[in-house]
C-alpha cells in the first residue's frame, strides 16, 4: 500500500464538506498522482443502506451500542470497496469523517468511551490509521447555530442532539487533537471560509511533501 490516506473532521456545523469541496480541485492541479474524494459512507450501497437505519429520525429508540456497531460496519464496507483498493493502487484518499468522528461522537457525545470505541472500529479497519487528519474546530455554539441556519438537507437524528453533546464531541475532538499531534492537523474553522480553505491547503501540501508538488 503506498498511497496517502488523509481525513478530515470535525464537529456538526464546522463546514467540512464546503471546505472539501473548494480543497480537492486546488490540491488535485498539485498532486502526483489521482486524488479519490470520498465521505462515508461513500456511495457504497450496502454502507448507504446501513447509514440510513442510523440517521433516521424516527429510530428514537436505537441503543448507542448499535449506533456504534452500525457506523463500524459500514465503515467497514466502505474501507474494503473504495478505500483501500484506491490506497493500494498508491492515489491519494481524502475522506470527509472516519473514526474520530466514531471516538468523539459515540465514544463521547454518546457517553460509551473512547477505549470501547476504538476497540470496535480497531475491529472493523484492522488497525488502519489515516497519514494526516485535518481537525476543523469550531465551537458548539456557532456550529449548532450554522447547522440550523444554513442546512438545505433534513435534519438528522445526531443534528437533534443538544448543546451538551455537542460540547462534549468537541471537548472529544481537541483531545484527540492534543494526543495525537503529528497526526491531527487543528485549524479554526471560526475564520472565513477562504482563510480556511487557505490553511487547509497549506497544512496538507506541507505535511505531505512527497504527494504534491510545492507552489501552485
Ligand atoms: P455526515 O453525513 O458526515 O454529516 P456532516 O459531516 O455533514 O455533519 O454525518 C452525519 C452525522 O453522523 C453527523 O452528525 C456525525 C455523525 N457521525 C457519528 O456520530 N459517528 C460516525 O462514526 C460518523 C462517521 C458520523
Amino acid at each position: 500500500m503506498n498511497g496517502l490516506f488523509i481525513t478530515i473532521e470535525g464537529p456538526d456545523g464546522a463546514g467540512k464538506t464546503t471546505v472539501l469541496n473548494e480543497l480537492y480541485p486546488r490540491l488535485q492541479m498539485i498532486a502526483n498522482s489521482e486524488i479519490v474524494k470520498t465521505r462515508e459512507p461513500g456511495g457504497v450501497m450496502i454502507a448507504e443502506k446501513i447509514r440510513q437505519i442510523i440517521l433516521n429520525p424516527e429510530h428514537q429508540q436505537m441503543d448507542e451500542r448499535t449506533e456504534a456497531l452500525l457506523y463500524a460496519a459500514a465503515r467497514r464496507q466502505h474501507l474494503v470497496e473504495v478505500i483501500l483498493p484506491a490506497l493500494n493502487a498508491g492515489k491519494i484518499v481524502i475522506c470527509d469523517r472516519f473514526v474520530d468522528s466514531s471516538l468523539t461522537y459515540q465514544g463521547a457525545g454518546r457517553r460509551i468511551g473512547m477505549k470501547e470505541i476504538a476497540q470496535i472500529n480497531e475491529f472493523a479497519t484492522e488497525g488502519l490509521t489515516p497519514d494526516f487528519t485535518l481537525y476543523l474546530d469550531v465551537d458548539s455554539d456557532t456550529g449548532l447555530r450554522r447547522i440550523h441556519r444554513s442546512r438545505t438537507q433534513e435534519i438528522d437524528r445526531l443534528d437533534l442532539e443538544g448543546l451538551e453533546f455537542h460540547q462534549r464531541v468537541r471537548h472529544a475532538y481537541l483531545k484527540l487533537a492534543e494526543e495525537n499531534p503529528a497526526r491531527i492537523h487543528r485549524i479554526d474553522a471560526k475564520a472565513s471560509l477562504q482563510e480556511v480553505v487557505d490553511s487547509s491547503f497549506s497544512a496538507i501540501v506541507e505535511a505531505n511533501p512527497k504527494y504534491f508538488k510545492r507552489g501552485e
